[in-house]
Formats: structure tokens, sequence, C-alpha cells
């Protein structure tokens, strides 16, 4: 999703700015520009294809400068083309004054387009941005600082901005509202960036800028004003941000490399837990927790197919009642709050702007006991949750989320066995029995893992076919609507999943020998109806494909593929499951030729509604 890097410096900051949006372009863009002050005027460079195209541009035409911006776009408004990739000008290309670049949406775009069409500006895209671009030129008053003030009162919607002016060469203002922002600290130079991660290298000292919060950045100075323009401190944090994706060693892509990652990252996120404690999710945790009656779980995609799967580890093991909500669809809706809930989101980026938002609906509607399952330390998830649970996925450069998925599972099942512990329906024997088989995953999932070369034979097969059915029961339901989002997304072939009992209920019509059927077969008290649910589709020519564990009783027969998981495994059995059906996914698209790691349409990080 879209990046935001900016400079005042006193050298060359061209390659600080690309260095940043290689940093950013994990997370997903189809476009990406640098706008640079250059001898009294503003010049920028902007390509549809990568960002070491921008850089094979920027060298050819010499760019260099000590202020400007850059960008990596994710297309909202206006198609991927160059003319709405950002940096904009304002009035126009040939004579611009201002330069800015803009994450998030504005709400109120048309209505400003309209004024300011009115007003003269003829406009060169499709995007909000170039409104911004507009609305702060026509209020300029040479103060850039002051003018970025007035600016943003006039928008609705949620952006982080990063501007500069041509009459004012060593400043760059910037804003947040929504989107993420922060500031790098540097010596005799200053930095703004979407993410600490793009400064990885350039600044450790770094502020976090809040709603509202618009920041002057200057050679030595740094001056902040709040949402009411009051001047204000914040706190300079050193943050030793990662710097960037990981070698792939002998993987082909970073999803395939990711999965097998699982072994050691979920071994990283239990390591040093000798017990289950409250405190592992933060300071005062156990008065929280002793304080709450219910869950409220809010997240979005994987991260709510984690959610999903903790209902039924909650429910059953601490029986506290549990509510998952998408995200997107928690904040519009009314809902009946309780002030005795704990609020439990769920991001791999910590930036996903839907999840911060219900967040936010959730405490306004008086809802305090907040908790995130983050994978990210720094991120605006965590600073907005009382309690936190880090997990140690590490970077996650693939699209498709895999160890980050796999990661929450193991953080939300120690949530259940502490939620468990509170109320005391945790004895001695189950913890000693749980924390057992949770330390053995690192073991177990290596096991699965060697399971590629049968997945792979299914793969082919699949990479033939335009569709295809998941089934799943209990606790596996969520695994099975995971697998088919994991297949959608990168392989591009449609596929639903169903708890295999509502099969009869409509989706058995479609049904036919064209149809593989993937079946979750974990040898749980469901097994024998879930093996009625396979005959109705067998009896209908489908193609079951079974995950089956090792004492299930499911054999290879016609119609019936079988590859047996090493061994059963109880309540953590979703964790094993799942890596079978990341590694579907993957070498399905593989044998498809899609680019695995950064699936069409998508973003890694969601910063917009
Ligand atoms: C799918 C995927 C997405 C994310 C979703 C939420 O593979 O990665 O569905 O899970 O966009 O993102 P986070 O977890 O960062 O809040």
């Amino acid at each position: 999703m879209c990046g935001i890097v900016g400079a005042v410096a006193q050298r060359n900051i061209t390659p600080i700015l690309l260095e940043g949006l290689k940093r950013l372009e994990y997370r997903g863009y189809d476009s990406c520009g640098v706008a640079l002050h250059v001898d009294g005027a503003l010049q920028r460079s902007r390509s549809t294809s990568r960002v070491a195209d921008l850089e094979k541009q920027v060298d050819e035409t010499g760019l260099k400068g000590f202020t400007g911006i850059a960008h990596t776009r994710w297309a909202t408004h206006g198609a991927p083309a160059s003319h709405n990739a950002h940096p904009h000008f304002s009035p126009s290309s040939d004579n611009a004054r201002i330069a800015l670049v803009h994450n998030g949406i504005i709400e109120n775009h048309d209505e400003l387009r309209a004024e300011l069409t009115a007003l003269g500006y003829v406009f060169q895209s499709q995007t909000d941005t170039e409104v911004i671009a507009h609305l702060v030129d026509h209020m300029y008053n040479g103060d850039l600082f002051d003018t970025v003030q007035q600016a943003v009162k006039r928008l609705h919607g949620a952006y982080a901005i990063a501007v500069f002016a041509r009459e004012e060469p060593h400043r760059v203002v910037a804003a947040r509202q929504g989107s993420p922002l922060i500031v790098g600290v540097g010596q005799g130079e200053n930095f703004v960036a979407s993410d600490a991660m793009a400064l990885a290298g350039t600044s450790d000292q770094i502020i976090y800028l809040e709603e509202g919060d618009v920041v002057d950045l200057q050679l030595g100075k740094v001056w902040i004003v709040d949402v009411n323009g009051k001047s204000v401190e914040r706190e300079v944090k050193t943050v030793h941000a990662h710097t960037g994706a990981a070698e792939l060693g002998p993987y082909r892509h970073y999803m395939q490399k990711e999965i097998f990652e699982q072994p050691r990252v979920i071994g990283d996120t239990l390591e040093g837990i000798t017990g289950v404690m409250p405190e592992l999710f933060g300071d005062g945790a156990y008065k929280v927790f002793k304080e709450i009656d219910r869950v409220l779980i809010l997240a979005c995609g994987t991260s709510y197919y984690a959610g999903s799967t903790a209902k039924y580890w909650i429910e059953s093991i601490a029986k506290v009642p549990v509510n998952v909500e998408i995200a997107s669809e928690y904040r519009y809706r009314d809902s009946v709050p309780d002030p005795r809930t704990l609020v439990v989101t769920i991001s791999q980026s910590g930036e996903t702007a839907d999840t911060l938002a219900a967040l936010k609906h959730a405490r306004a509607l008086g809802m305090e006991h907040t908790l995130t399952i983050c994978n990210v330390a720094t991120s605006a998830m965590v600073r907005e949750c009382k309690l936190a649970y880090i997990t140690r996925a590490g970077v996650e450069v693939g699209v498709a989320s895999t160890k980050a998925f796999t990661t929450q599972l193991a953080a939300l099942f120690l949530l259940a066995l502490t939620l468990a512990q509170v109320n005391g329906r945790l004895t001695d024997e189950e913890e000693a029995a749980h924390l057992k088989a949770m330390r053995h995953l690192p073991s177990a999932i290596t096991s699965v893992l060697a399971l590629e070369p049968q997945i792979i034979a299914w793969a082919d097969e699949f990479a033939r076919k335009e569709n295809a059915l998941f089934l799943g029961r209990g606790l596996h339901y969520p695994i099975a609507l995971e697998g088919a989002l994991k297949l959608k997304e990168i392989s591009y072939i449609h596929a639903e999943a169903y708890p295999a009992g509502e099969l009869k209920h409509g989706p058995l019509a479609l049904v036919t020998e064209e149809m593989p059927v993937v079946t979750i077969a974990p040898n749980d008290t469901l097994i024998e109806k879930l093996k009625s649910n396979m005959q109705e589709v067998r009896a209908r020519g489908g193609q079951l494909f079974v995950f089956a564990d090792v004492d299930s009783r499911i054999t290879s027969g016609d119609g019936v593929h079988v590859i047996r998981m090493p061994e059963h495994y109880g309540q953590l059995s979703p964790i094993l499951h799942v890596v079978s059906l990341q590694l579907l996914a993957y070498h399905s698209a593989l044998a498809r030729g899609t680019d695995v790691d950064k699936p069409r349409n998508l973003a890694k990080s969601v910063t917009v509604e």
C-alpha cells in the first residue's frame, strides 16, 4: 500500500528517498515517484514499474537535490498510470510551486475539485491527492507550515501528506490524520516517512506523529503542532527498525521462505515461556483479564480467520464468550457495547486502517480494555492498545500472510490458556500438557513441511482448475476459509470454503467432476460426520483432496486422494493443517506462473479504508 519518504538535508537525498521506497516495496504498490528541489525549481520522475526502474530514470536524468519527497502508490482513485502517480504538482507540471505526496483517502475530494476547478486549476490526474496539492497552492501565503495547517482543516477523510514549496527550498511540511506518519530526526537533517522501516540505516531517532499533528521539517529543526494548532513536544524514541527484506536463500519466493520459516518463528514467539502468565500480555494484564466477562475480536482478512479460530479455543478452554467481527463491518454497525469486554485486535502490520478504526470505535463505545496481537512492536496498533503480545514472525514480505498467521494462532492459544487460568479453569496438569504440546509445534510443523512433494503433485492438478471448494468443521472451518483465501489470492483460482455440514444446504449444487474439494480431516469428534459429508461429494462425482490425520482411517480410492498428516494434534491441529494448505496454494500459483509474492491488485499493508 502507499508509502511516503521525505527529507531535508545538506547532501543529495535522492539515494535516501529511493532506498526508503525500496524498503516500503514489500507493502505492494503499482507506481512510484520522486520530486526534488533543483536549482530553484521542482523536478520529478515517476514510473508505473518498480522502484528499480524509477532509480534508472533518476540516474539517467541526474535528478539530485537536498529537499524532496517520494512515494509508492497503490491505486484507489484513478488507474495505476503515470499521470496518477505521486508526487503531484500544483498549479501545473511546467510551473510547479507545490509538490505533494499523500497516503489515505480524501472523502470530500469531489467538492474540493469543483471548487478548485472554478478557481482555474486544471487537473492532470483522477486522484484525490491532486486536490490537496492545488488546495495548498491556492492557500499558500509564503509560509508552508502555516498554509498546511490551514489547508488540512478543509480535508475530510484519512491522510498522511508530505509537501514542499518552490519558494522555501529547505523545508518539508507533513501532516497526518488517520494514516501513519513518523519523523526521523538527524544531525542537521530531518526525514519523514510512513513507516520507520523506510528510514532504517538513515535515522533511528523516531517521533511517532499523533492524529492531527502537522510537522515543520527544516535542516536543524523539527516543530510540531497538534490538532488544535498548539506547539507540542513528542517523545523521540530510538527504534531499530528492521532493515527490510531478508535474503531469499535457497527459496524461489518470499512466500515459500516464510512458509518454511514457521517452525523457527513459532519457536521464537513462544521462547522463554515457562508458564501461563497474564503478564505475558503486558503490565496490568491480570487485573484487566479479571475484570472482563467477554471478548470482542476485531481484525481483517487472514487475521480475522486467526480470530475466528481463537473463538473456538477461548470458548472451549476458558469458557469466556467471544464475538469475532470483521473490522470494516464492525466500525459501521450499531452494536451493543459492554464495558466488561476485552477488545482484541489482531494484525500482522499493526497499520490496517479498518482495524485501527474499529478499535477506536470500540473505545468510543466505552470499551477500554484493549489488547493487540501484533507482529510490529512499533506499530500504531501496539501504541493504541493497553496490552500487547508481539508475535515474532519477523518481517513478512510475501503479500499473502503465512508465518504471521501461525504465530498469531500460537499467541491466541496462549491467550485462551491465560483467560482459563485467570478464571480458575486451568489445572496445573492441563497447563503442563498444553505447554508441552505448544513446545512441540516447531517439530510437528517441520513434519508437515516434509509433505511438500506430495502436495506439489496435487498442485499440478489444481493449477488446471478454475474453481475449488474447501471443507472443514469446527475448529478447522476457519482454517478452510484461510486455505481458500490463500489459493484465490495468489493463484487466482476461485475458491470457497464451507463448514462441511452446510454443503447440502446449497453449495452441493456446484459439485461436479470438475470441482476439486479440499477437505480438512483431523481425527476429532466430528470425523464421522465429516466422512458423511465426503460421501455427499463423492456421490456427485466431486474429487476429494483430503488432508487426513494419521489415525483418521480415511484411505485413498476412486476420486479420493489422501495426504496423511504426520500426527494428530488435538486443539493445536489448525496450526498444522493450515501449513499444508499454504503449500497447496503456493505450488498451485507457481504452476500457474503468477507473481506469488506480489499478487495482482493486493497490498501488504492496507492503510486505507
Ligand atoms: C491475506 C492477508 C490479508 C491480511 C489483512 C489484514 O493473506 O495477508 O488478508 O491478513 O489485510 O492485515 P493485518 O494483519 O496487517 O491487519
